[in-house]
């Protein structure tokens, strides 16, 4: 086709071959508004089915439709069993987005799928290995250059639902990073995502490579011998993890060992129990100089903590769940909604008082605006914590939380408070006095209007004040 010739001169000008292209199935989506939805049509697939899987958008203020994909050039997106399940789309030019992927659909999670695991399938019956990248191009360049076990994910940062379907299929993966500070970032969050993840057996690494460069130039640039070197050679995870935790510390201070023993006995916190886990402790008593029986002792400390802080969450996370029939859907491919359901009833388990205590960590100076007594002050979880907070930073001079958490490292509202302080304000500075005066004279208010029997958290959820603050502080953190 005439069309497609724009598309084929760009993919050949990126040194793709024909085998690949035919390989990973790569196309051409024509530009015009109606090409897509022309040809379905006539094939009798209802428009609304396309706008379902993602192919039309529909505009809710015209009414129109037209197609998502216009003069890109198309990667398909398949399942294990080589449906095309989705798409991704890349300019030709300089125009933004660079890619554009299908929506999520009833099909199609991002959070689940990955980029060429069914080609790398094909091109091996027994994959030993499988290396993550960061775009479809690498992936595809890889394949190019002979290295046929490389996927991505979509544009999204690795979950632990990608990690669990890739290690069903092999025993190692190798993720690759850009050698930057933000490849940095990624590889600390992917090594988050991988922790719960490493039973024995299973091993990831971590490459990082040249700045500046990604697998399809590196590999284009070296060659396959020098890449397959480079992942060979990738850092285990156990390296990466005390390197992160050494980071920024001076190791000859008992300061700086304290805190790196403390990072990596965090991350132990999530291995699940086996060889690796003994292994790193070991290895961590070596280089922090700490008996690996006291390890031991702290490290199970830190997991009864973290048991009763999830145990507490599930609790207060319930409640908000029921407090709120409407969003108990279970509708097919509801996932995004239940990601966006779990992060608003994560915001909303915040009890009034709960809020108080994170505004008042964030912002200690604010102590000086609460009344003298605290009568107003319910009787329920975060309480007594409460209490403790305003009459520590009404003695003291706090004025960083930093200090405050110092304060109460090591205690049982120690652990509270880092939960509390790792939750994001997001509101600006200028109006957080007012929402503590807010919260205070509802609280005034309910204390007046509130029958003695009560429990005054239920109380709250049900009065009318209570509904309507739920609403406007969602509105408040989502627009901030
Ligand atoms: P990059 O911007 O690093 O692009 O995005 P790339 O893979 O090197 O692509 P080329 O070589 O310029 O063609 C990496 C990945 O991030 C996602 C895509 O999955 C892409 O492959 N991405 C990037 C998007 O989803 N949208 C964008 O606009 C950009
Ligand atoms: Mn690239």
């Amino acid at each position: 086709m005439q069309e497609g010739q724009s598309a084929q001169r760009y993919l050949s000008g990126r040194g793709l071959s024909d085998e690949v292209i035919k390989t990973y199935g790569i196309g051409y989506a024509p530009a015009g508004w109606e090409a897509l939805k022309q040809h379905l049509s006539e094939r009798g697939i209802g428009e609304p089915v396309q706008v379902e899987y993602g192919l039309l958008i529909h505009r809710e203020d015209t009414g129109r439709t037209y197609d998502r994909f216009r003069d890109r050039v198309m990667f398909p997106i398949r399942d294990l069993r080589g449906r095309t399940i989705a798409f991704g789309g890349r300019v030709m030019g300089d125009d933004q987005p660079k890619y554009l992927n299908s929506p999520e659909t009833p099909v199609f999670h991002k959070g689940r799928e990955l980029y060429g695991l069914y080609e790398a399938r094909q091109a091996s019956s027994k994959l030993e290995q499988l290396v993550m990248v960061e775009g479809y191009m690498d992936v595809v360049a890889l394949a190019q250059y002979g290295i046929h076990n490389a996927v991505a994910t979509l544009g999204t940062a690795t979950t632990e639902d990608h990690l669990t379907r890739l290690f069903r299929l092999v025993s190692r993966v190798v993720f690759c990073f850009d050698g930057d500070r933000a490849g940095r970032q990624a590889a600390s969050r992917a090594l988050e995502t991988a922790l719960p993840q490493m039973i024995d057996g299973r091993e990831a690494r971590f490459l990082f490579l040249p700045e500046g460069d990604d697998p399809d130039t590196l590999v284009r640039r070296e060659g396959t011998q020098a890449f397959q070197d480079r992942v060979t050679c990738a850092m285990p995870l156990s390296e990466f993890l005390f390197e992160q935790a050494a980071q920024g510390r001076d190791l000859n201070t008992v300061e700086g060992r304290e805190r790196f023993a403390s990072q990596v006995l965090e991350a132990l916190n999530k291995v699940p129990e086996g060889m690796l886990k003994s292994l790193l402790l070991e290895s961590l008593a070596k280089r922090s100089g700490l008996a690996q029986e006291q390890l031991k002792v702290l490290l199970e400390k830190r997991v009864q903590a973290s048991q009763r802080s999830i145990t507490k969450s599930d609790a207060s996370q319930a409640q908000a769940e029921q407090d709120e029939p409407e969003s108990a859907s279970s509708a097919p491919g509801a996932v995004l909604a239940a990601s966006a359901r779990s992060s608003r009833s994560r915001s909303q388990a915040l009890s009034p008082v709960g809020r108080i205590v994170q505004l008042l960590l964030h912002e200690p100076n604010l102590v000086a605006s609460l009344p003298d007594h605290l009568e107003w002050l319910p009787d329920d979880d975060d309480a007594p914590l409460c209490r403790e907070l305003v009459e520590l930073l009404k003695a003291g001079r706090y004025r960083s939380p930093q200090v405050v958490l110092a304060h109460f490292q090591g205690s049982q509202q120690g652990q509270a408070l880092a939960a509390f302080a790792k939750r994001e304000l997001l509101i600006p500075k200028a109006d957080r006095e007012a929402e503590l005066q807010g919260l205070v004279e509802h609280l005034q208010y309910v204390q007046r209007q509130r029958s003695p029997k009560r429990s005054t958290r239920r109380c709250w959820r049900r009065s009318a004040l209570g509904k309507s603050w739920i609403r406007s502080s969602v509105s408040v953190w989502q627009v901030w």
